[in-house]
Formats: structure tokens, sequence, C-alpha cells
């Protein structure tokens, strides 16, 4: 027994962001960002939390895959911006769905946390315990922006994407990987609370307490263009598989410059690489199900497909995983 995933469904709240608006907040302009991320735009959610734009993607994805959410048996949300610290997301998207049958909870792994929350959901699906998952990426990270500070507010957006994942005898996760270094999460950090001390002894209290947000970017981008091809070098390994098998690569939108150093990496035509950077900007964990969301709505995924999925970031964190549709 394996999982397939039956459905996609993506959300993207109405209000868009543009560069020209952001050189109004920030001393930055439209050229420096899109040469330096890809980025021309990003939404930011207005009197929505993230458990409201996970339940409108998580209906999409319902729809797509013909369930309803009484035939439910799980749902986890990956997310960074939880609206609450209970409720999860997970729970609220639960009770908004009446989705009654279903345990619920939510993950932490940053802009690798869907495709974590795939592996987890694969495994339960594996083991007959469960039949029907929802997974979803969500965030609201507008709300934990810090709109004064230039090197961080022109990357980040809001969204979010779900799939269902139903177990299957046909396999449709091929391989997964999972990584993490706790220790290098200091490069990349977004406090849940005002906090006494640092634990990464880093930064003053006050620093801390000022951002939400902050990021060493070079040391991300450096990290992220070096662990990418590794975990997905490691999928393609555990599934038997080359570049040459896979239909369409997934990477986490985080600057267009990592996506164009995966492109270079496997010598791959930009067309099998799926980039929305340019309208989303840096959704974090929703980035790579709002992209397949996309792909299905546009008409570019087909049976039989395979696809490879990679997410990097916030942790820090990787994880990749090979689906066939
Ligand atoms: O989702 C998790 C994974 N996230 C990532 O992988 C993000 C990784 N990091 C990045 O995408 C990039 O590091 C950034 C886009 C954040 C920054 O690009 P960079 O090429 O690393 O630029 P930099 O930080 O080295 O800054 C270059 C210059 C600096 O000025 P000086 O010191 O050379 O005079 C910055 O102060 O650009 C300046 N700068 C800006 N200028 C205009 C930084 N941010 C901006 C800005 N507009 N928004």
């Amino acid at each position: 027994m394996g999982s397939r995933i039956t459905g996609f469904g993506a959300y993207l709240p109405p209000e868009v962001l543009t560069n020209s608006q952001l050189e109004a907040l920030v001393d930055t302009n439209d050229e420096w960002i899109v040469q330096r991320t890809g980025i021309r735009e990003r939404r930011v959610a207005q009197g929505e939390g993230t458990a409201a734009l996970a339940e409108k993607a998580a209906r999409k994805a319902l729809a797509d895959a013909g369930r309803r959410p009484e035939e439910l048996d799980l749902i986890i949300t990956a997310t960074v911006t939880p609206d609450c610290f209970t409720p999860s997301v997970a729970c609220m998207v639960q009770a908004g769905l009446g989705a009654v049958h279903a345990a619920a909870f939510d993950i932490s792994a940053a802009c690798s946390g869907f495709v974590y929350a795939l592996d987890i959901a694969d495994s339960f699906l594996r083991t007959g315990k469960f039949r029907t998952a929802l997974i979803i990426g969500a965030e609201t990270l507008s709300r934990i922006i810090d709109y004064s500070d230039r090197s961080t507010c022109i990357l980040f957006g809001d969204g979010a994407g779900a799939a269902v994942v139903e177990a299957s005898e046909k396999e449709g996760v091929l391989s997964t990987c999972l990584w993490a270094d706790g220790a290098g999460g200091g490069v990349l950090r977004a406090q849940a609370l005002p906090q006494n001390e640092d634990p990464f002894g880093e930064r003053p209290p006050q620093e801390l307490a000022r951002r939400a947000v902050s990021m060493a970017g070079g040391e991300v981008l450096r990290f992220s263009l070096s662990i990418a091809p590794r975990v997905m070098d490691e999928a393609l390994s555990r599934a038997g598989l080359t570049i040459a098998d896979i239909d369409w690569v997934v990477p986490h939108q985080a600057n267009k410059r990592i996506i164009s150093g995966i492109i270079r990496r496997y010598h791959l035509p930009e067309e099998k690489v799926y980039v929305n950077i340019d309208r989303c900007g840096n959704t974090s964990s929703a980035t790579i199900p709002v992209c397949l969301a996309e792909m299905r709505e546009r008409g570019l995924l087909a049976p039989g497909q395979r696809l490879l999925l990679a997410g990097f970031g916030g942790g820090l964190t990787a994880a990749s995983a090979i689906i066939q549709l």
C-alpha cells in the first residue's frame, strides 16, 4: 500500500503589494528587487488569518479530489504563522470544513513544511491507519514582517496551498528525504514571543522584540544553493531515478537566483521548472502547494508525470519528494 495525491487547491488573498508600493516604505527600488530576487509583487492578507486562507485552499483541493470533508481522516497544516498557539490551524480548518472524522495538527518546518507534511501523511497512509488525508501549507507572513526592514520585507507574501493524499495501491509518493540542522537555525528567525534572553546569544533582547523576522540573507542564500541539490539528489537516488526521469521540478520559491542555480546544476530546460515567485514572492510553506495547484489549473499536469519537489529554509530544514500523478 502506498499513497497518491488526488487533488490540489490554492488560495491567494486578493490584495497585491507591488515593488513600487514598497518603494514608498523602504529605501529600495523595483530594479534591485527584480534583479536580486525575481519578485515583482506579492499578496498580503487583509482581514483574513492563516486558517481562513488554509480553509479556502482546502475546499478547492477537496473539490479537485472529489472528496467530502467527512471523508477526511487526517488534516496536517504546515505553517510558521499560526493564528494561535492553540487551537492549531489544522483544528480551525477541521471545524470550518466540518471534517468531523479527521485528526488534526500543525507542524513547523518553515519552507520545507509542505514536503514534511506530505511525508508524514504518506507514512500514516502506508500503515493503513488512515485512508484520506488533507495536507496544507498556509502563511500570513505579512503579520510578522517588519515593513521598515528592506532586507526582508521585499521577499515575503501570504497564501495557502493544499493537497488531498489518499491511500492507494498505485504508488504516488516514490521517495522522500527530510533534513534538518537546528544548530544553523539562527540565520533565519521569527520570534514567537518576546524573550528575556536570546537562546542563540547573538542579539540583545530589544533587537529581537523589534524584529519579528530576521535573516542573514547571504548565508541563507548560500545554504539554499548547497542544500537544494543535496536533498534532490537523495530523493532521486532513493527512487532509483535520474533527473531525466522527472517531468517537472517544483522548487521552493525563495529567490529566482536559487531556482536558476538548480536549473544550471541539473542542466534543466527552463520549461521543466515551475516558477511563480514573480507574482507571489516567498510564501514559505505555501509556495510548493500553491505552485502545484496553479499547475493543475493551467492544465500542466497529466497522469503518470513525475514531479520532484524541493523545499529549504528556516530551521534550518530541507526536504524533497518525488511524486507520480
Ligand atoms: O525561504 C527561506 C529561504 N530564503 C532564502 O533563501 C533567501 C535567501 N537570501 C536572499 O534571497 C538574498 O540574500 C537577498 C535577496 C535577501 C539579498 O540579496 P543579496 O544579493 O544577498 O544582497 P546583500 O544582502 O548582499 O546586499 C547587497 C546590497 C547591500 O548594500 P551594500 O552593503 O552593498 O551597500 C544591501 O544593503 O544591497 C542592499 N540591499 C538593498 N538595496 C535595495 C539589501 N536589501 C535591499 C533592498 N533594496 N531591498
